[in-house]
Protein backbone atom coordinates (compact mmCIF):
# COMPACT_ATOMS: atom_id res chain seq x y z
CA UNK A 1 0.00 0.00 0.00
CA UNK A 2 0.69 3.45 -0.68
CA UNK A 3 1.11 4.94 2.57
CA UNK A 4 1.56 8.58 2.58
CA UNK A 5 -2.11 10.30 2.68
CA UNK A 6 -3.66 6.98 3.58
CA UNK A 7 -6.20 6.60 5.85
CA UNK A 8 -6.24 3.62 7.78
CA UNK A 9 -9.14 1.74 8.88
CA UNK A 10 -9.05 -1.37 9.00
CA UNK A 11 -6.81 -4.57 8.64
CA UNK A 12 -8.33 -5.58 5.40
CA UNK A 13 -5.90 -2.63 3.32
CA UNK A 14 -2.67 -4.41 4.80
CA UNK A 15 -0.81 -6.73 3.09
CA UNK A 16 1.49 -9.03 4.55
CA UNK A 17 4.76 -6.52 3.23
CA UNK A 18 3.11 -3.46 4.22
CA UNK A 19 2.95 -5.33 7.78
CA UNK A 20 6.90 -5.49 7.02
CA UNK A 21 7.49 -2.04 6.46
CA UNK A 22 5.67 -0.92 9.24
CA UNK A 23 7.67 -2.72 11.64
CA UNK A 24 10.67 -1.78 10.02
CA UNK A 25 9.92 1.65 10.20
CA UNK A 26 9.14 0.26 14.15
CA UNK A 27 12.59 -0.96 15.05
CA UNK A 28 13.93 2.16 14.15
CA UNK A 29 11.92 4.50 16.34
CA UNK A 30 12.92 2.69 19.52
CA UNK A 31 16.20 5.28 20.12
CA UNK A 32 13.40 8.04 20.59
CA UNK A 33 10.69 6.03 23.27
CA UNK A 34 13.88 5.20 25.23
CA UNK A 35 14.87 8.81 25.47
CA UNK A 36 18.33 7.97 24.32
CA UNK A 37 17.66 10.66 21.29
CA UNK A 38 15.21 13.70 20.06
CA UNK A 39 13.59 14.05 16.98
CA UNK A 40 11.95 17.21 15.55
CA UNK A 41 10.89 15.79 12.11
CA UNK A 42 7.13 16.57 12.83
CA UNK A 43 7.30 20.05 14.45
CA UNK A 44 4.38 22.18 13.64
CA UNK A 45 2.17 19.09 12.71
CA UNK A 46 -0.93 18.99 14.54
CA UNK A 47 -2.67 15.67 15.43
CA UNK A 48 -6.38 15.83 15.96
CA UNK A 49 -6.72 13.31 18.99
CA UNK A 50 -10.56 12.66 18.89
CA UNK A 51 -11.63 10.13 21.49
CA UNK A 52 -15.46 9.82 21.70
CA UNK A 53 -14.81 6.70 23.91
CA UNK A 54 -13.07 6.49 26.97
CA UNK A 55 -9.66 5.50 26.19
CA UNK A 56 -6.32 5.66 28.10
CA UNK A 57 -3.68 4.13 26.34
CA UNK A 58 -4.78 4.04 22.83
CA UNK A 59 -5.25 8.17 23.53
CA UNK A 60 -2.33 8.39 25.20
CA UNK A 61 -0.11 6.84 23.18
CA UNK A 62 -1.05 8.32 19.90
CA UNK A 63 -0.45 11.76 21.66
CA UNK A 64 2.95 10.84 22.29
CA UNK A 65 3.68 8.85 19.81
CA UNK A 66 3.32 12.42 17.69
CA UNK A 67 5.05 14.09 20.42
CA UNK A 68 8.30 12.07 20.15
CA UNK A 69 7.86 12.88 16.52
CA UNK A 70 8.20 16.71 17.48
CA UNK A 71 4.32 17.06 16.42
CA UNK A 72 1.83 18.77 18.71
CA UNK A 73 -1.54 17.16 20.03
CA UNK A 74 -5.17 18.99 20.26
CA UNK A 75 -7.45 16.56 22.04
CA UNK A 76 -11.22 16.27 21.87
CA UNK A 77 -12.21 13.55 24.86
CA UNK A 78 -15.79 13.65 25.54
CA UNK A 79 -18.65 13.84 22.94
CA UNK A 80 -20.78 15.47 25.16
CA UNK A 81 -18.17 18.40 25.51
CA UNK A 82 -17.50 18.83 21.75
CA UNK A 83 -20.35 19.89 19.10
CA UNK A 84 -21.79 16.56 18.33
CA UNK A 85 -23.66 16.90 21.09
CA UNK A 86 -25.40 19.68 19.45
CA UNK A 87 -26.49 17.63 16.55
CA UNK A 88 -23.42 18.29 14.51
CA UNK A 89 -22.95 15.38 11.83
CA UNK A 90 -19.21 13.46 11.26
CA UNK A 91 -19.58 15.04 8.01
CA UNK A 92 -19.23 18.66 9.18
CA UNK A 93 -17.03 17.73 12.77
CA UNK A 94 -14.89 16.20 9.92
CA UNK A 95 -14.53 19.40 7.25
CA UNK A 96 -14.22 21.44 10.50
CA UNK A 97 -11.63 19.28 12.46
CA UNK A 98 -9.60 18.49 9.23
CA UNK A 99 -8.72 21.91 8.64
CA UNK A 100 -7.45 22.10 12.08
CA UNK A 101 -4.93 19.04 11.43
CA UNK A 102 -2.32 17.13 9.91
CA UNK A 103 -3.57 14.04 10.77
CA UNK A 104 -6.20 12.69 12.72
CA UNK A 105 -6.83 9.78 15.27
CA UNK A 106 -10.84 8.98 15.76
CA UNK A 107 -12.14 6.62 18.54
CA UNK A 108 -15.97 6.03 18.21
CA UNK A 109 -18.68 4.11 19.33
CA UNK A 110 -20.18 3.58 16.28
CA UNK A 111 -19.03 0.56 13.96
CA UNK A 112 -18.09 2.75 10.45
CA UNK A 113 -18.25 6.03 12.03
CA UNK A 114 -14.45 6.21 11.68
CA UNK A 115 -14.95 5.51 7.93
CA UNK A 116 -18.02 7.74 6.93
CA UNK A 117 -15.53 10.56 8.85
CA UNK A 118 -12.44 10.31 7.02
CA UNK A 119 -14.66 10.30 3.77
CA UNK A 120 -15.15 13.96 4.69
CA UNK A 121 -11.55 14.10 6.14
CA UNK A 122 -8.84 16.53 4.04
CA UNK A 123 -6.55 14.78 6.04
CA UNK A 124 -5.36 11.09 6.88
CA UNK A 125 -7.58 9.31 9.52
CA UNK A 126 -6.23 6.52 12.11
CA UNK A 127 -9.50 4.28 13.08
CA UNK A 128 -8.65 4.21 17.25
CA UNK A 129 -11.81 1.90 17.21
CA UNK A 130 -14.96 1.94 15.67
CA UNK A 131 -17.54 0.38 17.94
CA UNK A 132 -17.23 -2.97 17.90
CA UNK A 133 -15.91 -3.77 14.32
CA UNK A 134 -11.83 -2.91 14.37
CA UNK A 135 -8.81 -1.31 16.02
CA UNK A 136 -5.92 -1.96 13.04
CA UNK A 137 -3.45 -0.03 14.75
CA UNK A 138 -4.11 -2.60 18.46
CA UNK A 139 -3.85 -5.81 15.98
CA UNK A 140 -0.40 -4.31 14.53
CA UNK A 141 1.21 -3.72 17.91
CA UNK A 142 0.14 -6.94 19.19
CA UNK A 143 1.90 -8.62 16.14
CA UNK A 144 4.63 -6.80 16.57
CA UNK A 145 4.48 -7.91 20.75
CA UNK A 146 3.96 -11.68 19.16
CA UNK A 147 7.22 -11.77 17.20
CA UNK A 148 9.20 -9.85 19.19
CA UNK A 149 8.22 -11.93 22.76
CA UNK A 150 8.33 -15.27 20.40
CA UNK A 151 12.02 -13.65 18.80
CA UNK A 152 10.29 -14.78 15.50
CA UNK A 153 12.42 -12.23 12.72
CA UNK A 154 9.93 -12.57 9.65
CA UNK A 155 6.25 -13.33 9.29
CA UNK A 156 4.47 -15.71 11.63
CA UNK A 157 4.26 -19.35 10.46
CA UNK A 158 2.34 -22.20 12.74
CA UNK A 159 1.74 -19.77 15.52
CA UNK A 160 -0.85 -21.19 17.78
CA UNK A 161 -3.24 -18.31 19.87
CA UNK A 162 -5.68 -19.10 22.27
CA UNK A 163 -8.30 -15.47 22.38
CA UNK A 164 -10.55 -15.67 25.21
CA UNK A 165 -13.42 -13.52 26.62
CA UNK A 166 -15.75 -11.42 24.48
CA UNK A 167 -14.96 -12.53 20.99
CA UNK A 168 -18.27 -10.80 19.90
CA UNK A 169 -17.84 -7.19 20.39
CA UNK A 170 -14.15 -7.34 21.10
CA UNK A 171 -12.81 -5.02 18.13
CA UNK A 172 -8.83 -5.92 19.18
CA UNK A 173 -9.54 -9.84 18.20
CA UNK A 174 -11.03 -8.83 15.67
CA UNK A 175 -8.85 -7.23 14.13
CA UNK A 176 -5.71 -9.27 15.20
CA UNK A 177 -7.42 -12.28 13.81
CA UNK A 178 -7.82 -10.51 10.62
CA UNK A 179 -3.83 -9.90 10.52
CA UNK A 180 -2.82 -13.27 11.38
CA UNK A 181 -4.66 -14.36 8.57
CA UNK A 182 -2.30 -12.92 5.94
CA UNK A 183 0.05 -15.56 7.23
CA UNK A 184 0.75 -19.15 7.10
CA UNK A 185 -0.90 -21.91 9.05
CA UNK A 186 -2.04 -20.46 11.98
CA UNK A 187 -4.05 -22.13 14.98
CA UNK A 188 -6.90 -20.57 16.32
CA UNK A 189 -8.62 -21.34 19.35
CA UNK A 190 -11.03 -19.57 20.12
CA UNK A 191 -12.30 -19.52 23.60
CA UNK A 192 -15.79 -17.86 24.79
CA UNK A 193 -19.18 -18.24 26.25
CA UNK A 194 -21.40 -19.53 23.18
CA UNK A 195 -23.59 -16.20 23.09
CA UNK A 196 -19.65 -14.12 23.01
CA UNK A 197 -18.52 -16.02 19.92
CA UNK A 198 -16.36 -14.41 17.06
CA UNK A 199 -18.59 -13.05 14.58
CA UNK A 200 -19.25 -16.33 11.55
CA UNK A 201 -17.54 -13.86 8.55
CA UNK A 202 -14.28 -13.61 10.45
CA UNK A 203 -14.20 -17.43 11.32
CA UNK A 204 -15.12 -18.22 7.55
CA UNK A 205 -12.54 -15.32 6.40
CA UNK A 206 -9.67 -17.56 8.34
CA UNK A 207 -10.82 -20.93 7.29
CA UNK A 208 -10.99 -19.63 3.58
CA UNK A 209 -7.32 -18.67 4.32
CA UNK A 210 -6.35 -22.25 5.69
CA UNK A 211 -6.21 -21.32 9.01
CA UNK A 212 -7.32 -24.09 12.03
CA UNK A 213 -10.33 -22.56 13.81
CA UNK A 214 -11.12 -24.67 17.56
CA UNK A 215 -13.97 -22.85 18.97
CA UNK A 216 -15.06 -24.17 22.98
CA UNK A 217 -16.35 -22.45 25.84
CA UNK A 218 -14.10 -25.20 27.77
CA UNK A 219 -11.06 -22.49 29.07
CA UNK A 220 -9.11 -25.45 30.63
CA UNK A 221 -8.90 -27.73 27.33
CA UNK A 222 -8.46 -23.73 25.13
CA UNK A 223 -5.36 -23.07 27.12
CA UNK A 224 -3.56 -26.42 26.30
CA UNK A 225 -0.38 -26.13 23.47
CA UNK A 226 -0.40 -22.56 22.60
CA UNK A 227 2.09 -19.93 21.64
CA UNK A 228 0.47 -16.87 23.12
CA UNK A 229 -3.03 -16.66 25.11
CA UNK A 230 -4.63 -13.72 24.29
CA UNK A 231 -7.36 -11.88 27.37
CA UNK A 232 -9.98 -9.85 26.68
CA UNK A 233 -12.35 -7.97 28.82
CA UNK A 234 -15.91 -8.55 28.55
CA UNK A 235 -16.87 -5.65 27.04
CA UNK A 236 -19.69 -4.26 28.86
CA UNK A 237 -20.55 -1.02 27.05
CA UNK A 238 -21.89 -2.98 23.81
CA UNK A 239 -24.63 -5.11 25.90
CA UNK A 240 -28.10 -3.47 26.60
CA UNK A 241 -28.17 -3.95 29.80
CA UNK A 242 -25.40 -4.66 32.79
CA UNK A 243 -27.15 -7.57 34.23
CA UNK A 244 -26.73 -9.09 30.90
CA UNK A 245 -23.05 -8.91 31.25
CA UNK A 246 -22.84 -9.72 34.92
CA UNK A 247 -23.73 -13.28 33.45
CA UNK A 248 -20.55 -13.39 31.38
CA UNK A 249 -17.80 -11.27 33.89
CA UNK A 250 -15.71 -13.61 35.60
CA UNK A 251 -16.22 -16.54 33.52
CA UNK A 252 -12.52 -16.84 32.16
CA UNK A 253 -9.99 -15.82 34.15
CA UNK A 254 -6.33 -16.64 34.13
CA UNK A 255 -3.85 -16.73 37.38
CA UNK A 256 -0.89 -18.21 38.69
CA UNK A 257 -2.38 -21.87 39.14
CA UNK A 258 -4.20 -22.28 36.31
CA UNK A 259 -1.63 -21.01 34.14
CA UNK A 260 0.91 -23.25 36.05
CA UNK A 261 -1.78 -26.11 35.14
CA UNK A 262 -2.87 -25.97 31.93
CA UNK A 263 -0.51 -23.98 29.86
CA UNK A 264 2.36 -25.01 28.04
CA UNK A 265 5.55 -23.24 29.90
CA UNK A 266 6.55 -20.38 28.17
CA UNK A 267 3.30 -19.27 26.89
CA UNK A 268 2.80 -15.85 26.09
CA UNK A 269 0.04 -13.51 28.19
CA UNK A 270 -1.21 -10.73 25.93
CA UNK A 271 -4.46 -8.90 27.14
CA UNK A 272 -5.19 -5.10 25.46
CA UNK A 273 -6.12 -3.89 28.53
CA UNK A 274 -7.58 -2.31 30.56
CA UNK A 275 -8.08 -5.87 32.44
CA UNK A 276 -11.18 -5.54 34.37
CA UNK A 277 -9.61 -6.01 37.77
CA UNK A 278 -13.03 -6.02 39.66
CA UNK A 279 -13.24 -9.10 41.94
CA UNK A 280 -16.23 -9.92 40.09
CA UNK A 281 -14.54 -9.85 36.70
CA UNK A 282 -10.66 -10.37 37.31
CA UNK A 283 -10.32 -11.96 33.90
CA UNK A 284 -6.23 -11.58 34.63
CA UNK A 285 -5.22 -12.07 38.44
CA UNK A 286 -2.59 -9.67 39.59
CA UNK A 287 -0.60 -13.05 41.05
CA UNK A 288 0.76 -12.90 37.21
CA UNK A 289 2.48 -9.64 37.59
CA UNK A 290 5.73 -10.79 37.97
CA UNK A 291 5.50 -13.64 35.48
CA UNK A 292 8.33 -13.19 32.94
CA UNK A 293 5.82 -14.44 29.92
CA UNK A 294 3.01 -11.48 31.51
CA UNK A 295 4.18 -9.23 28.02
CA UNK A 296 0.80 -6.65 28.79
CA UNK A 297 3.44 -4.10 29.65
CA UNK A 298 5.79 -4.81 26.73
CA UNK A 299 2.45 -4.54 24.32
CA UNK A 300 1.34 -1.02 25.33
CA UNK A 301 4.65 0.11 25.30
CA UNK A 302 5.25 -1.02 21.61
CA UNK A 303 2.45 0.69 20.83
CA UNK A 304 4.28 3.96 21.05
CA UNK A 305 6.23 2.44 18.22
CA UNK A 306 3.75 0.89 16.03
CA UNK A 307 2.03 4.27 16.48
CA UNK A 308 5.08 6.71 15.53
CA UNK A 309 5.71 4.32 12.54
CA UNK A 310 1.71 4.69 11.47
CA UNK A 311 2.43 8.60 11.66
CA UNK A 312 5.71 9.08 9.72
CA UNK A 313 4.55 6.65 7.25
CA UNK A 314 1.43 8.21 6.38
CA UNK A 315 2.94 11.50 6.71
CA UNK A 316 5.63 10.58 4.54
CA UNK A 317 8.38 11.33 6.33
CA UNK A 318 9.54 7.73 7.68
CA UNK A 319 13.56 8.99 5.96
CA UNK A 320 13.34 11.90 7.38
CA UNK A 321 13.06 10.71 11.05
CA UNK A 322 16.65 10.25 12.01
CA UNK A 323 17.96 13.35 9.97
CA UNK A 324 16.20 15.37 12.75
CA UNK A 325 17.53 13.83 15.45
CA UNK A 326 19.42 15.76 18.47
CA UNK A 327 20.51 14.63 21.96
CA UNK A 328 18.31 14.59 24.78
CA UNK A 329 19.48 16.98 27.84
CA UNK A 330 16.78 15.75 30.86
CA UNK A 331 17.76 12.72 32.96
CA UNK A 332 16.35 9.38 31.69
CA UNK A 333 18.08 6.66 33.36
CA UNK A 334 16.07 5.27 35.40
CA UNK A 335 12.59 4.68 33.75
CA UNK A 336 13.51 1.72 31.75
CA UNK A 337 15.16 0.30 34.51
CA UNK A 338 13.20 -2.97 35.52
CA UNK A 339 10.02 -1.98 37.39
CA UNK A 340 10.24 -2.62 41.24
CA UNK A 341 7.59 -5.51 42.65
CA UNK A 342 4.05 -4.52 43.20
CA UNK A 343 2.58 -3.57 46.60
CA UNK A 344 1.14 -7.06 47.21
CA UNK A 345 2.36 -9.31 44.70
CA UNK A 346 3.67 -12.84 45.50
C1 LIG B 1 -9.40 -2.10 23.96
C2 LIG B 1 -10.42 -1.31 23.15
O1 LIG B 1 -10.70 -0.16 23.45
O2 LIG B 1 -10.89 -1.91 22.22
N1 LIG B 1 -8.46 -1.35 24.60
C3 LIG B 1 -7.43 -0.78 23.90
O3 LIG B 1 -7.62 -0.02 23.00
N2 LIG B 1 -6.19 -1.12 24.24
C4 LIG B 1 -9.95 -3.24 24.72
C5 LIG B 1 -11.04 -3.01 25.74
O4 LIG B 1 -11.51 -1.91 25.96
O5 LIG B 1 -11.41 -4.02 26.36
Amino acid sequence: MQFTGTHILSIGQFESQDVERLFEVADRMEPYTKREKRTRVLDGAILGNLFFEPSTRTRVSFGCAFNLLGGHVRETTDIKASAISKGESLYDTARVISGYSDIIAMRHPVAGSVEEFSRASRVPVINAGDGPSEHPSQALLDLYTIRKELKITGPVENLRIAMVGDLKYGRTVHSLSKLLSLYRNIHFTLVSPKELSMPGEIVDQLLAAGHTVCQTDNMQQGLQNNDTVYLTRIQEERFANQQEADIYRGRFRLNQSIYTQHCKPNTVIMHPLPRDSRAEANELDNDLNQHPSLAIFRQTDNGVLIRMALFALTLGVAEEVEKHTEEVHWYTDKRFRKLPPMTGDQ
